[in-house]
């Protein structure tokens, strides 16, 4: 795998790679590598000549300085496992090079970036947004993938491309969960061994409204939830809503119609994980 950690030096690779006529596909992360990220790259590999990843910890999206400090940064292990899976290269670079002048560029996504995560970091999709148009900019891939977990940074993502009119294809992937249903993430590291066994709680909760649909209205189900979770030790339901799959807007009635999921955040202790079920 060729590890690139300059723009210019990027360009030169796709560029002859895009001379060959071969198509791109690019995985985006943020490093602390699982087999949700590794899912993406075999999806991307499948689909594609060549498979880009890259790896940022990118320090605009964080709207709390702790969360950054201890973001995980297993780099030597992250490279063994894209070079085990077969991705082709990974761009790596400093802030100093995605950053090089200071960042002014503002993204409005009207009601998208309000709510859920966007109510709760205010700044973090905007960050989101610079850094996955610089990627884009850079590594002008055919497809990009993006997993579900984050699954309003995926609408937002889907929508900076259609409304910037990017000749990129955005595929969403599937959540990737453990046995007992604990959504993967690079923060379960930071779980302590209680918390770890409290946390598939998530899920479970997530996939009783979904269970139980319809057989109470939406607010009783949000509220049901919010309270069987924050009954937990160290647990606290930062947001729970039940909302439509494509505006992110609160649903008020069960509708089939339209598409919906339930979308949660939870602290459990100092940790902040995010989860979501689609609902029909
Ligand atoms: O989902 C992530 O890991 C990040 O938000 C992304 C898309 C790599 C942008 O920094």
């Amino acid at each position: 795998m060729k590890i690139l950690n300059s723009v210019a030096d990027v360009k030169t690779y796709i560029s002859t790679i895009k001379a060959l006529g071969r198509s791109i596909g690019f995985v985006p992360t943020m490093g602390a590598l699982h087999e949700g990220h590794l899912s993406l790259i075999i999806r991307a590999h499948e689909d594609n000549d060549i498979t880009v990843a890259s790896i940022f910890v990118n320090p605009i999206q964080f709207n709390n300085k702790t969360d950054l400090a201890k973001y995980p940064r297993p780099i030597e292990k992250d490279i063994q496992k894209l070079e085990e899976i077969g991705c082709d290269m990974l761009f790596y670079p400093t802030v100093e090079e995605m950053y090089p002048e200071p960042v002014f560029d503002k993204y409005d996504f009207g009601q998208l970036d309000k709510v859920m995560e966007g109510k709760f970091r205010p700044g973090h999709f905007n960050g989101v947004a610079v850094v996955v148009r610089r990627l884009f900019d850079i590594v002008t891939p055919d497809k990009a993938y993006f997993g579900m977990k984050d699954y309003q940074q995926l609408r937002i993502i889907q929508t900076m491309v259609s409304t910037l009119k990017l000749p990129i294809e955005i595929i969403p992937c599937p959540i990737i969960r453990e046995k007992d249903g604990l959504a993967l993430s690079s923060r379960n590291v930071r779980l302590t061994k209680k918390q770890r066994s409290i946390a598939p709680a998530i899920f479970k909760v997530l996939s009783e409204i979904k269970d139980n649909a319809r057989k109470t209205t939406v607010e009783e189900a949000e509220n049901w939830a919010i309270s069987k979770l924050n009954k937990y030790d160290e647990m606290f339901v930062e947001y729970l809503s039940i909302v439509d799959s494509e505006t992110l807007l609160p649903i008020k009635d069960w509708d089939s119609t339209r598409s919906c999921l339930a979308c949660v955040a939870v602290f459990l202790g100092e940790v902040r994980l995010i989860d979501n079920v689609m609902i029909f």
